[in-house]
């Protein structure tokens, strides 16, 4: 039985909030009063603690420059260590602007024009914006779909490529949105011995690392052996798992000090170096990592039964390897087409019905005829969805 205590199930208007996921539909789709499933943040209220230590702060009425409580690294080192089993030492960590913003930055800091980045298509699209706006060399190593529609990372290709054109950084997205994939600690050691031996810099995106379900275990990509890894940093943020992503706010987990060194001095080139000064986003990101764990799991208990209805509808329509197993994070992954053609007739057929689900050739052209569904809202609003698109893919 699923707790309700949280209340999962109230559908709260968003609209008129100038949020992207409701108040966006005319303006991208030429659509109006979709039924949104696109954009990854969910639609249920956050955390009671978070609210409480928000609201204790707002009381306070002064909101002067701010730095970040210590209290704030014990509490993020904690979680690594209780939540996800690996141990982060305080002074291997900076504080970050928001992971996409790092991203951008990391890869400008990190190679010269030109030099070679590695991505695994289908993923989360701004990792290639972030490579072609710095003008860096795009090397995509699609990921491949097998036939029971699990999705692997094509580690032979990736070593061919790397021999036969060079690269000086990958981007790693683990867990790996979209696709649903929890990257077995099997995969990351053997993407490790590729990466460490030819001496690229790997860049872990792990914001959806405490998305996780059942038997799924996260692999923390600084977890694996130090002597297998390459020169590597890992991002890591409350704002998915805590639906708090407009509470901008992220950390840099480092290999080694030079590398933590040379990002710092980075952040200091840009004048951030100290931190965000964002009091209500670290009371947020310290409630979350210290007070709201029961939150989560509820949470992830709701999305789960969330996802089994959808397999149990569009199973027998599609067939049940064209829904990709949600390993982890709250997208679910579906096939739905054979081309690209196909993909946009069947998108725009579900806005004409009234549902906003994102399109896989956004993802990169490896996902074309698959439509990503964000999930993580109130089961009747899934409901009223999941009809909506039974009735367009049937017709
Ligand atoms: C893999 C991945 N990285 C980063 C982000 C966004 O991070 P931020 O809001 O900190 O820029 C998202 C949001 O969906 C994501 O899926």
């Amino acid at each position: 039985m699923v707790s309700t205590d949280f209340g999962f199930d109230e559908c709260i208007e968003r609209r008129g909030t100038s949020c992207y996921k409701w108040d966006y539909d005319s303006r991208i789709t030429g659509h109006t009063g979709l039924l949104a499933f696109w954009v990854a943040d969910m639609d249920f209220r956050t955390a009671p603690a978070i609210l409480r230590r928000i609201g204790k702060r707002l009381e306070h009425g002064i909101f002067g420059y701010t730095g970040r409580p210590k209290s704030l690294d014990d509490a993020l080192t904690g979680w690594l260590e209780r939540r996800q089993g690996w141990k982060a030492r305080k002074n291997e960590i900076l504080e970050m602007p928001g992971i996409v913003q790092s991203i951008h930055m990391l890869i400008r800091e990190l190679c010269e024009p030109g030099d070679g980045v590695v991505i695994q298509e289908p993923v989360y699209y701004p990792f290639r914006e972030a490579v072609k706006g710095g003008a860096r060399r795009l090397v995509v190593n699609e990921l491949r779909r097998g036939k029971d529609g699990r999705w692997k990372m094509d580690l032979e290709n990736l070593a061919t490529q790397i021999a036969e054109c060079g690269a000086r950084l990958l981007l790693l997205c683990n867990p790996h949105n979209p696709v649903a994939r929890v990257w077995e600690k099997e995969e990351l050691l053997r993407l490790a011995d590729i990466c460490r031996e030819a001496e690229i810099t790997v860049i872990s995106d792990e914001i959806h690392a405490d998305l996780v379900f059942q038997k799924h275990q996260f692999v923390p990509w600084l977890s694996l052996p130090k002597e297998s890894l390459p020169q590597s940093i890992t991002l890591v943020s409350p704002t998915k798992a805590f639906n708090i992503p407009g509470l901008n706010i992220a950390f840099a987990v480092f290999s080694d000090q030079k590398l933590r060194r040379q990002v710092h001095g980075m952040l200091e080139t840009y004048g951030i170096s100290k931190g965000a000064s964002a009091p209500l986003n670290y009371a947020a990101a310290e409630a979350a990592w210290r007070e709201s764990e029961d939150w989560l799991d509820s949470m992830l208990a709701y999305v789960k039964e969330n996802d089994d209805l959808v397999r149990s509808a569009l199973a027998s329509l599609l067939g049940p390897d064209s829904i990709a197993m949600l390993e982890g994070t709250y997208l679910e992954w579906i096939c739905v087409a054979g081309s690209l053609k196909e993909e946009e007739t069947v998108w725009n057929s579900l806005l004409d019905a009234g549902v906003w689900l994102s399109r896989g050739s956004q993802f990169g052209m490896t996902g074309t005829g698959f439509l990503r569904m964000n999930i993580a809202c109130p089961r009747s609003r899934l409901e009223i969805g999941l009809d909506k698109i039974c009735n367009v893919l049937r017709a």
